[in-house]
């Protein structure tokens, strides 16, 4: 048996299926990108039957990835199987991912089918797949509460189809690591073609054991792991690739294993997902949290000076958290820039170019210095961010003892509109100001302020997630003034609803 763990990232499939972690056509080319660099085994890069969107995000992603596999998922049909394979025809390496359920409640309440039927569809299922390449896996939903005979015969068919991986999932995050590990080795130990297929896991982390089964399920003979970036996934989210790999590299004497995961690009990667999805990484989030590396108490300080072994596990430099170097400041040329975007994994054409390129000097004028972080942020605001209906040309907002202010001049569909209120504070009349001039009233659900870079002069980054009329979206906005970011996240919200308006993904207003 291998001593190799297959990374199978599925953080933009499963992961942008979780509330509020939708990412338009650019950014999820832009995170396949940065998954290569990761060094992942397998990007699973999303549902090309679910609609128009995830295909043609599915064939670019195929179009763009070189050194890793690009897989598409579909149900155990014909007609997705179709569509998948025509999405990923052009990647380098393929593959096909089928899956179908096998646990008597989803059998019977879900596909009102049969044992027998679905055991039927699983193996034409694969076969049909088999027909288009030889790379071939076939997922049991909700493995993890299916009758084991049953799981079994379906498994030793899927691989006698054809199947080269064979997925256990835990869909609901049901299991339990010993349990789990038992069901592994059971499957592995009495199907007769086991030795045929790689046993992949793919954990939900309803109980918060989504890792811990991982963990187990990968002792007990599994060698794919399917994970997300974050954790971020269906409902309590998916077992975190953060964390499974730094547990592998941090306990190698114990597992014997290891994985093809750059760990200095983590770091680097779960920040990129977190700016694209406008959801802040928890500070107490293993790994990658604020607070992962940071000592508070008095004698862990002590510890920590006299050796950082005492209390670290890991080092902050191994999994890329230390503050990247400074590259630019005022006085770089294009040259400098371009050759720092190339190194960030953007490759922008000559307009995107330019106005990065006066972005950064803008921002070079106003801060000292400009790390890897701030550039990454211009990026995502300047040229990953949807066509806007709402543009800001100038904002002002007096604020202090006096009542709080604000006047905006905007650009809507290309008609300059001006409007000045008051507010309780200087964000909320800023956000009255839009408000009056867009004729929308979005109810504010979450706001969030972040400091991209160290410093007082780091860029503010701004999340918020709006919602009017049953329809919600979240924004960004980064500027070293705070309110000035705040207006541009709740804009780049408000320009996401517009946007989910006309693709009728909301009721039209
Ligand atoms: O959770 C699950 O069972 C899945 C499968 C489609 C692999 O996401
Ligand atoms: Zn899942």
């Amino acid at each position: 048996m291998s001593d190799r763990i297959i990374i199978f990232d599925t953080t933009l499939r499963d992961g942008e299926q979780s509330p509020g972690a939708t990412m338009n056509h650019k950014e999820k080319i832009r995170l396949a990108r940065q998954l290569e660099n990761l060094g992942v085994d397998v990007i699973e890069a999303g549902f090309p039957a679910a609609s128009q969107g995830d295909f043609e995000a599915v064939k670019a992603i195929a179009g763009t990835v070189k050194n890793c596999q690009v897989a598409g998922l579909c149900r155990a049909m014909p007609a997705d199987i179709d569509r998948v394979w025509e999405a990923i025809k052009d990647a380098a390496h393929p593959r096909i991912h089928t899956f179908l359920a096998t646990s008597p409640l989803h059998m019977e309440h879900k596909l009102g089918k049969t044992p027998e039927q679905v055991f039927e569809m699983a193996v034409e299922g694969v076969k049909h797949a088999r027909k288009y390449t030889d790379n071939v896996e076939f997922s049991a939903e909700d493995a993890s509460r299916s009758d084991r005979e049953f799981l079994a015969r379906v498994v030793e068919a899927v691989i006698d189809a054809g199947a080269t991986t064979v997925n256990i999932p835990d869909t609901v995050g049901y299991a339990v690591p010993e349990e789990f590990a038992d069901l592994i080795r059971y499957l592995i130990e009495t199907v007769p073609n086991s030795d045929k297929a790689v046993f992949s896991v793919h954990c939900h982390n309803d109980l918060g054991l989504a890792l811990a089964n991982t963990l187990a399920a990968i002792r007990a003979g599994a060698r794919q792991a399917e994970v997300t970036l974050s954790g971020i996934g269906e409902r309590a989210g998916n077992a975190a690739l953060e964390e499974l790999v730094m547990a592998l590299q941090t306990r190698e004497p114990y597992f014997g294993l290891s994985t093809n995961v750059k760990s200095e690009q983590l770091f680097p990667s779960c920040r990129l997902l977190s700016m694209i999805i406008g959801q802040a990484i928890p500070p107490y989030k293993a790994i990658i949290g604020t607070n992962a590396f940071a000592h508070e108490s008095g004698i862990h300080q002590h510890g920590m000076l006299k050796d950082r072994r005492t209390y670290e596990i890991m080092t902050p430099e191994s999994i890329g958290r230390e503050k990247t170097e400074l590259v630019l400041g005022k006085h770089s040329g294009r040259h400098a820039l371009k050759s720092k975007l190339d190194e960030l994994g953007f490759s922008l054409d000559d307009e995107a170019m330019v106005q990065v390129f006066e972005a950064v000097k803008e921002l070079a004028d106003k801060k000292e210095r400009v790390y890897d972080e701030d550039i990454e942020a211009v990026v995502l605001e300047r040229v990953y961010r949807i066509p806007d209906k709402y543009r800001l040309t100038n904002l002002s907002v007096l604020a202090g003892t006096i009542p709080p202010s604000a006047a905006v001049v905007m650009d809507v569909d290309g008609e300059e509109r001006r409007e000045a209120t008051f507010g309780v504070g200087p964000v909320d009349a800023a956000f009255n100001a839009i408000d009056k001039v867009t004729g929308r009233s979005p109810e504010l659900l979450s706001y969030t302020v972040n400091a991209i870079t160290g410093g007082t002069d780091a860029q503010g980054e701004v999340t918020v997630r709006i919602q009017e009329q049953g329809c919600a979206a979240v924004g960004r906005g980064a500027d070293p003034d705070i309110i000035v970011a705040t207006v541009k996240a709740y804009l780049n919200a408000m320009n996401r609803l517009a946007k989910k308006e006309e693709d009728k993904e909301c009721a039209v207003r």
